[in-house]
């Protein structure tokens, strides 16, 4: 390969300028694959574009499985990695094995790698292998009320898995991208400090300048996180450091409501799509704290995954975005409640249990802004009226 070669990492391809003789189409062996490359004629030499190849964690999950499908479709090599451990954190109901399933049958260049991130040999093996071009990381123990009764697995899983992998980044693909699926919950509860009003049906900021929601800028230390946000925020803060330390093209994403119809929602973790289904099912339901009017801004896993490829394409090191449905995407349990009712005619029987969650967000809506600056390609492009129409199909596709 041309020394002098240049790439980007897209949806579509890598792309390599070589000055060789007339080609047009070869197989080329690359990283145990055979990767056809194909050369187009240029004034000086041939453009040759080279799929990527890229790894990424928790592959069976809501946000991995997107990001599968997202770069298998144009022809890129994915490796995911996913051992089904949500069925270890919540029971049969919490399993992603139907989804590794649907995807392997669904994609061309994808393969499931049964290993668990907290294994650092098996981890540095692949990397040494594979030596991926992009790592999209989102495997993790996600609940942070499942944290509080396994805190050791909640920790290793979370902060040591994180480690490893950037430290195989670095050791093994250093040139790499490397995508951090973070959460709104390293900032604990320091978001309930804003001045809230109270509305008909939802809480919401009293303060005009904070219409737009959490920024960046909010703090993450001396407030209650979870143990779930505090093993993340240790992921996160690591991530930024491989970045800011070692140079690494890290993107840290802190989350707010992701959802989609491949998330298996279980009560504790995935509101919307265990809120939808128990909906369409007729199950109760009970809401915890706030009387309902608790906030939430929902975006959908196909828009996580254009936020990644855009800081794919233009990479920074150990930069942090918030990311999620923001102010047009954001809606009270009780207006999720009504919205389900109007779409899908599905009447919810639900309790208000005076008790809050431990450390719950009573409004939070993601400031986007820093993501749109940066990345001016992006945009939230699936309504929340159109995520709950979607779950609502796919529950009812299950029934029949
Ligand atoms: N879904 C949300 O609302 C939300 C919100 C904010 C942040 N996040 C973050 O986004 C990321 C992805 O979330 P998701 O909703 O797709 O989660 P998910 O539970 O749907 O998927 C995670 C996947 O990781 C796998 N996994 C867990 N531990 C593993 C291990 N040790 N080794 C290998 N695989 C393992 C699980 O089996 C599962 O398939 C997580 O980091 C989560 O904290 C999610």
């Amino acid at each position: 390969m041309d020394p002098n070669c240049t790439s980007s990492i897209g949806g579509t391809a890598t792309q390599f300028s070589l000055p060789f003789s007339h080609q047009h189409e070869t197989d080329w062996h690359f990283r145990g694959f055979t990767v056809k490359l194909r050369c187009h004629e240029t004034k000086t030499n041939q453009l040759v574009e080279l799929n990527v190849l890229v790894v990424v964690t928790g592959s069976s999950g809501l946000i991995g499985s997107a990001a599968v499908r997202h770069w298998d479709a144009p022809g890129n090599h994915v490796i995911g990695i996913d051992n089904d451990m949500r069925s270890t954190f919540f029971g049969p109901t919490g399993s992603t094995e139907w989804n590794r399933k649907q995807l392997e049958a669904e994609t061309k260049n994808f393969r499931t790698e049964s290993l668990d991130i907290r294994n650092r040999d098996v981890i540095f093996d692949l990397f040494k292998n594979e030596q991926p071009d992009l790592i999209i990381h989102c495997a993790a123990q996600p609940s942070h009320d499942r944290a509080a009764a396994i805190p050791f697995l909640d920790f290793e899983v979370n902060a040591n898995g994180t480690l490893n992998l950037l430290e195989a980044t670095r050791q093994f693909a250093p040139d790499a991208v490397f995508c951090h699926m973070s959460t709104n919950k390293v900032y604990g509860d320091a978001p309930n400090e804003l001045k809230l009003q109270e509305l008909e049906t939802r809480w919401d900021y009293a303060n005009q300048q904070e219409y737009h929601g959490i920024t960046e800028a909010c703090r993450i230390d001396q407030t209650m996180h979870s143990l779930f946000g505090a093993s993340k925020a240790a992921a996160d803060i690591l991530a930024q450091e491989y970045g800011r330390y070692f140079g690494l093209k890290t993107g840290i994403f802190r989350g707010g409501c992701l959802t989609g119809v491949s998330h298996s929602g279980v009560e504790l973790h995935g509101f919307l799509s265990y809120l939808v289904h128990v909906a369409v099912h007729g199950k109760p339901y009970t809401v915890f704290g706030y009387k309902g009017k608790q906030v939430r801004d929902q975006i959908e896993c196909s828009d996580v995954v254009k936020a990644f490829e855009a800081f794919a394409q233009n990479p920074r090191a150990g930069e942090v975005y918030n990311i999620g449905g923001g102010r047009e995407n954001a809606a009270s349990v009780l207006e999720c409640i009504t919205m389900i009712r109007e779409i899908g005619g599905y009447e919810l029987e639900y309790n208000l249990s005076s008790e809050a969650r431990k450390g719950d967000h009573i409004c939070y809506i993601s400031n986007l802004s820093k993501l749109r600056r940066h990345y001016p390609v992006w945009d939230i492009t699936v309504s929340l009226r159109e995520i709950v129409t979607r779950m609502i199909q796919a529950e009812k596709d299950k029934l029949d």
